[in-house]
């Protein structure tokens, strides 16, 4: 996929920020099979990367939806890249707050502000993790777990090593993983099967013609 995403992005041009607005799409139509029209609020944990700014994407559609929402930045919100940060700065001009976690300590303190959501959207980690899952994302997918609601995964579970299903560890255990382009082999091996949950995939845009073997 990450060749699929050189050649969609680098070598065809097609902007990186459509390509996350379909990804925040698919993934906030994920959150309205499990909840129509939900008085709990949405909570959106995003980590800085690409992955983060799929999770920026659905907060947009959802709260133009009418969902309230509960945002989430694991880190200082000026490390988020570039095209995540356009949708950092939308949302704080729609009214919505981004709430920055840096650090364990404040991860703890985060307990019931993800247990009061209805559904909780990881966008913490996808395919550009590497190694064992470090702080404050390890207490934030502990956090996530013990809340005891439904969670839509981005592209991959958390904590999910994307190649080798093995979790990195610690991992996000997903009602709904919304994945993008093709499936993730991790998703599929080990303990993928177990952490993915219902899997959907969606094209975001990327041509038929690059998904194909
Ligand atoms: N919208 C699009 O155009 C598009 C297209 C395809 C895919 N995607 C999405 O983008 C994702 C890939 O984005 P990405 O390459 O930016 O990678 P990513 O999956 O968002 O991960 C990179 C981020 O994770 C952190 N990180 C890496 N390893 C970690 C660890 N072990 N513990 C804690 N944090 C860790 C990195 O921090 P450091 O930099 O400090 O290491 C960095 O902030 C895909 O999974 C998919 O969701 C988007």
């Amino acid at each position: 996929m990450r060749s699929i995403d050189a050649a969609a992005i680098g070598t065809l041009g097609i902007p990186r920020l459509l390509l996350m607005d379909h990804a925040g799409l698919a993934l906030a139509r994920a959150v309205r099979t499990l909840t129509s029209a939900s008085p709990a609020p949405i909570a959106v944990c995003c980590g800085v990367g690409f992955n983060g700014g799929d999770g920026l994407a659905a907060a947009r559609h959802l709260h133009e939806w009418g969902y309230p929402l509960r945002i989430l930045v694991a880190g200082r919100a000026d490390r988020l890249r570039e095209e995540p940060a356009v949708y950092a700065r939308i949302l704080r001009g729609l009214g919505c707050a981004l709430r920055e976690c840096a650090t364990a300590e404040e991860a703890a303190e985060l307990g019931s502000w993800l247990a009061d959501a209805g559904v909780i959207i990881d966008a913490l980690l996808g395919i550009g993790a590497a190694g064992t899952v470090r702080e404050p994302v390890a207490s934030l997918i502990r956090r996530i777990n013990g809340a005891g609601k439904p969670v839509v995964s981005a592209d991959i579970p958390s904590g999910l090593d994307g190649d080798t299903g093995r979790i990195q560890g610690v991992a996000v255990r997903a009602a709904v993983t919304v994945t993008f382009g093709l499936p993730k082999r991790g998703c599929l091996i080990a303990n993928g099967p177990a952490h993915v949950g219902e899997l959907v995939i969606d094209p975001i845009t990327i041509p038929s013609s690059l998904l194909v073997p």
